[in-house]
């Protein structure tokens, strides 16, 4: 069952019923300013850190769910809606929400009146704009009253939730004319505050909440909208500060009338934060408002948005005759992909943005699905993260955005970390060429005095695998590698103790076959770059690790029919046939024969057969099976989920992609493609009633087959699977992969796929790409780059070369 449709040609998701499964959201904001933003305008906003500098408030969890939002209620006699139906919940006669790239949209009417709204959050500026517009399609006149609400937060999004014996006194507001200026610590020591502004005459305004909803009332009834009639005037003094405007709008018959919202974030130099004593320096505020005074200047700033976004979804372009597969490559995917790289896995409706920072491995993954989009942003961000490497190769885990420090609560250990930042580097170099970076002085732990090249950097990633061996010479574990629920050194006998930070956790037996395979893939791409500065002793040097460690996984990582998964820290295996419960993984089996790992030896064909066998359900691939029903004291969190659930045999859509990326290693397209179906939301659109998650976008994990309801998805948005599913289809399925030599095309397609055409913007040049596919899986027989045919998979790049007219002949 669908609750909507894809409107391919605006790049739109339209929702045609506010009742979705769950909250639809959105984000806008490309920069700086985000917000998040439901189906039925709820969500929050927050400036650089979501944690640390909120400006909305948003109540997780509560009942009924998705509340606050950016509310508009319009009172039309004794009925009183919101264009997004929530949070009055007054039924509509017609409802629409657009959800675009980096905006979104609402068409709804009641009782002849209709309302249009578009929010986003411009290219340039630090504030959300909503302009809605009210239209009377009724032929009398039409006195209505408007009232918008925002409640504010006290910045410190965790504070707020908690620290109410102080905030319950400390807020502020001033207001002048239309603007309401939220400065709760501005007294003190913050530099910044809200605000929230309309480009009309107001007819009154609340500022404390209690006011504006009446005693013991919530906002799907505030008092003052629905007794009252008009706003009382309050200044709040500590409790809960809100912005509302109330506004008297006159409709003759046929009339629109426009208004134009900002909720906004402005800073002043702490030397000028004042106008006078305690009044607040209002320049900013005023620059920004001034921006935004009509529908011209609101009009011009949604098409720089769209431009901006419409450039980089030229980047990568397909053309074939599967219109799912076309809308996931050339617009959810890659959106996603910007969204992941933005906000890592902080604020979501599932990650409270109070909780983690930007994730070691996670940022490096969403790199991968990013690094053709906005390059030089790609590149800040790796000093970024390798600067919070320690001088032994490990890594901060996290790190706060606001801050760019690694985060000590979490600290290190986790040893799959420092491959990850090899495999987002030369993502990075296959992608612009640009070696330079290699050759970048970047800090350790942030301390400039120990710096060295971020080539090094990669050695000391590199060297912290090889120099952390155990027994078998498989790479120790640490915390726990990709799997943050296999923690195999945790031993954790009490609630609530963090399963990846609990005691030493770093035990000097437990090992990882995973990051074996990890080892064997980006051991390779590390050598590669050491080639590329010359450094062919380091690239052998390289190369001989790789293969002792390949010999390694042959020889105590394979199982009979599959890849082990891990060694306990009594050396037992997990992810074996001598198991229980948890007898076959799916990481290691996709991410070793992704790796090439005993692909030659036809056991990389065998590894996944078995998880075609035991780990393929209707919904994709579940990571493990048999499910874990008791709790394995020494396995850690994976255990404590109920079986189905998460990393306990849910279906991990981060990992799907690497069984499929490892089918078309051994050239098996038709069951790549079969696994890229499973969880793609474009397929899954049909089954939403079950699904639950927005249909345009990746969920983190789907319940599996032991699960209550599987099938059901959860954690939508943030997840590493944005990133690897773009590398899946874009690189591996297409086919169309960047090397350092240039652009390889090499597609691995279901038979029956027909031909295709990409269109792929690389190094300066634009590649028009045609494959005829013969009905072939896989398999180039001819490549033609401008009429030349040429040797093998790559076209040759040229230095200063515009256009390349390229056709695969499969
Ligand atoms: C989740 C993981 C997550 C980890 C760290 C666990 O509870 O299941 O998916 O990575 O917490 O936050
Ligand atoms: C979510 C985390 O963000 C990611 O880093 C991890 O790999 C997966 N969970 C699997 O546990």
């Amino acid at each position: 069952m669908k609750f909507g449709y894809f409107d391919d040609a605006a790049k739109e998701y339209v929702i045609t019923t506010p009742k979705t499964p769950l909250p639809w959201i959105n984000y806008l904001g490309t920069n700086d300013f985000f917000s998040l933003i439901s189906n039925t305008a709820g969500g929050y906003s927050f400036y650089k850190d979501a944690k640390l500098l909120r400006l909305t408030r948003f109540r997780y969890n509560n009942v009924p769910g998705d509340s606050n939002g950016k509310y508009y209620y319009i009172k039309d006699g004794n009925t009183v809606w919101n264009p997004g139906w929530m949070p009055t919940k007054t039924d509509l006669d017609s409802y629409e929400c657009r959800h675009g790239i980096g905006y979104s949209k609402w068409n709804s009417s009641k009782n002849g009146v209709s309302a249009s709204v578009l929010a986003f959050v411009p290219t340039d500026d630090t504030c959300e704009i909503n302009q809605l517009k009210l239209t009377n399609n009724t032929d009398s006149v039409k006195e209505l009253k408007l009232f918008s609400y925002v409640e504010w937060c006290l910045w410190n999004a965790a504070d707020d939730m908690q620290n109410f014996q102080r905030n319950f006194s400390t807020g502020e507001v001033e207001v002048i004319d239309s603007t309401i200026y939220h400065k709760t610590e501005y007294r003190e020591r913050r530099n910044h505050y809200a605000i929230y502004h309309v480009n009309a005459k107001i007819d009154g305004f609340d500022t404390q909440r209690e006011n504006f909803l009446g005693a013991y009332r919530d906002n799907h009834d505030p008092e003052v909208v629905f007794d009252k009639g008009a706003c009382t005037g309050s200044i709040a003094h500590g409790w809960s500060p809100v912005a509302v405007h109330e506004i008297t709008v006159k409709l003759e018959p046929g009339e629109t009338k426009s208004y134009v919202f900002i909720l906004g974030y402005c800073e002043n130099p702490d030397n000028d934060k004042w106008e006078s004593k305690n009044v607040v320096n209002k320049k900013p505020a005023k620059a920004l408002i001034s921006k935004y005074q009509t529908d011209a200047d609101v009009d011009k700033a949604f098409a720089k948005l769209k431009e901006y976004w419409d450039n980089l979804l030229s980047i990568y372009t397909l053309e074939s005759s599967n219109d799912k597969v076309n809308r996931m490559v050339n617009i959810w995917n890659q959106y996603q992909c910007m969204v992941t790289f933005n906000m890592s896995r902080s604020a979501s409706y599932y990650e409270s943005g109070i909780g983690r920072g930007m994730g070691f491995r996670d940022s490096n993954q969403d790199l991968l699905g990013f690094v053709h989009l906005i390059p030089e942003r790609a590149r800040e961000r790796i000093i970024d993260i390798a600067s919070t490497q320690f001088e032994n190769g490990s890594a901060y885990h996290q790190y706060q955005p606001l801050t760019k420090r690694g985060n000590s609560d979490i600290g290190s250990g986790f040893n799959d970390d420092p491959l990850w930042l090899i495999a987002g580097t030369s993502a990075y170099v296959r992608e612009t060429g640009d070696v330079s970076i290699l050759k970048e002085i970047v800090p350790y732990d942030n301390d400039m005095s120990v710096a060295t090249t971020l080539m090094e950097h990669l050695k000391r990633s590199f060297d912290f695998t090889v120099n952390n061996k155990g027994p078998h010479k498989l790479p120790l574990i640490g915390r726990a590698d990709w799997n943050d629920c296999l923690n195999l050194n945790c031993f954790s006998e009490h609630p609530g103790e963090s399963f990846q930070c609990f005691g030493p956790s770093e035990g000097p037996v437990a090992e990882s076959v995973f990051i074996a395979g990890m080892f064997v893939k980006y051991g390779e791409e590390y050598a590669q770059l050491a080639e590329l500065l010359g450094d062919t002793a380091e690239a052998e040097r390289a190369r001989k690790e790789v293969k002792i460690m390949y010999d390694t996984v042959l020889e105590a990582g394979w199982d009979g029919d599959w890849f082990v998964r891990a060694y306990d820290a009594y050396s037992n295996k997990i992810g074996s046939k001598e198991c229980e419960e948890g007898k076959i993984f799916i990481e290691s089996n996709g991410f070793c024969s992704l790796a090439g790992i005993g692909v030659k030896e036809g056991l990389a064909e065998k590894a996944l057969d078995s998880v075609k066998k035991y780990l393929d359900c209707k919904y994709g691939v579940m990571i493990l099976q048999p499910a874990y029903t008791v709790y394995h004291l020494e396995l850690g969190e994976i255990s404590s989920y109920p079986p189905g659930y998460k990393e306990n045999a849910g279906i991990f859509c981060h990992n799907n992609p690497w069984v499929s990326i490892a089918e078309t290693v051994i050239g098996r397209g038709d069951r790549a493609f079969e696994i890229y179906k499973k969880t793609c939301p474009a397929y899954t659109e049909e089954i939403s009633e079950i699904h639950k998650t927005e249909p345009y976008v990746y969920c983190q994990m789907v319940a599996g087959n032991d699960a209550y309801i599987p099938g059901e998805g959860k954690n939508s948005w943030l997840t590493g699977t944005a990133a690897w599913t773009f590398v899946n289809i874009s690189q591996y399925i297409l086919g169309v992969y960047p090397t350092h030599k240039g652009l390889s095309v090499d597609p691995c397609v279901p038979s029956d796929f027909g031909d295709f055409k990409v269109t792929r913007k690389f190094r300066g040049a634009t590649y028009e790409i045609s494959v005829k596919t013969n009905g072939s899986q896989k398999g180039v027989k001819k490549l033609i780059v401008d009429g030349q045919e040429v040797e093998g998979t790559v076209i040759p790049f040229v230095e200063g070369k515009k256009e390349y007219k390229v056709e695969v002949v499969m």
